[in-house]
């Protein structure tokens, strides 16, 4: 299936490694016009050379912009309409709000919480829409969590602000339906990145068990048996932010090996 995202302009936030890399790296291979940004030069620069390096596509680049940031979120997309002249295809992602339980977190982590997992959204799609809408074309895939569908023991952040961005995502999808603005979320359940390792390495502490017993009690709970990897997750992101996805709007598509029980 050809996706249709040859020379179109792609932005990947919070992409250094991990899933948005992952996610970035598709987009890449797909021919498309890449940003990718995050907090670290020196983390982007080395993900934008090994994605040039094996996707043989040098249309990869990057620009420092910390989601929790608005005016570097407005530098991000100034620079890529430069360089480009519009944005097709946003794909919103930042790293996830620490692990704890209600009584754990401070009025501080709230907000850290809000301003990194919603509002980031908020503010990066507003910057993009006009360009959609003048183009009347636009892809915004924003990754969540399965916590949109069912909550995560000890991850009161998440299990709050995820589902806050479903319900963007849904409103979104149906105020620029219209304009051909089309606006999902994708929800990793668990995928094998740095950050599955620190929620393991957490859990450990916690439990005062060893990494390796919290490994195999997370994997058995996965009913096909292994963890996901992010280029099989970065697959779904890119398929519903692409020019061939012409009807799927509003949608959480969860990425989990059948982990999540609700409907
Ligand atoms: N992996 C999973 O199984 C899983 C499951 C559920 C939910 N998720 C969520 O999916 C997202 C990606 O997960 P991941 O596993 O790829 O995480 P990760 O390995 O921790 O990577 C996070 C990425 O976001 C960047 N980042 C962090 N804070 C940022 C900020 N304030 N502004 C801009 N960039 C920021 C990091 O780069 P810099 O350090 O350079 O900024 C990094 O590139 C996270 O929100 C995570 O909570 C993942």
């Amino acid at each position: 299936m050809d996706l249709l995202l040859k020379g179109k302009t792609v932005i990947v936030t919070g992409a250094s490694q991990g899933l948005g890399k992952a996610i970035a790296m598709e987009y890449a291979a797909e021919g498309a016009h890449v940003y990718i940004s995050s907090r670290s030069e020196e983390k982007l620069q080395a993900a934008v050379e090994e994605i040039r390096n094996k996707t043989r596509n040098n249309e990869v680049n990057y620009t420092v912009c910390d989601m929790k940031n608005d005016a570097q979120i407005q530098t991000l997309v100034q620079k890529v309409v430069e360089k480009y002249g519009t944005v097709d295809v946003l794909v919103n992602n930042a790293g996830g709000p620490p692990a704890g339980k209600f009584m754990d977190m401070s009025d501080d982590e709230w907000f850290n919480a809000f301003e990194q997992n919603l509002l980031s959204v908020v503010r990066a799609t507003k910057k993009v829409i006009p360009y959609m809408k003048q183009q009347e074309a636009g892809r915004i895939v924003t990754i969540t969590s399965s916590s949109i569908k069912q909550s995560i023991d000890n991850l009161i952040l998440s299990n709050t602000m995820r589902p806050g961005v479903f319900g963007l995502t849904k409103s979104l999808s149906q105020e620029f339906a219209a304009e051909n603005i089309l606006v999902n979320t994708v929800g990793p359940g668990k995928i094998a990145t740095d950050r599955m390792m620190q929620l393991n390495e957490t859990t450990a502490k916690l439990e005062g068990i060893s990494l390796e017993e919290v490994e195999k009690a997370s994997v058995a709970d996965i009913p096909m048996g292994r963890y996901g990897r992010p280029d099989e997750f970065a697959k779904t992101v890119v398929f519903l932010g692409s020019f061939a996805n012409t009807y799927v709007t509003g949608q959480a598509v969860i990425v989990d090996g059948a982990s999540v029980k609700a409907l």
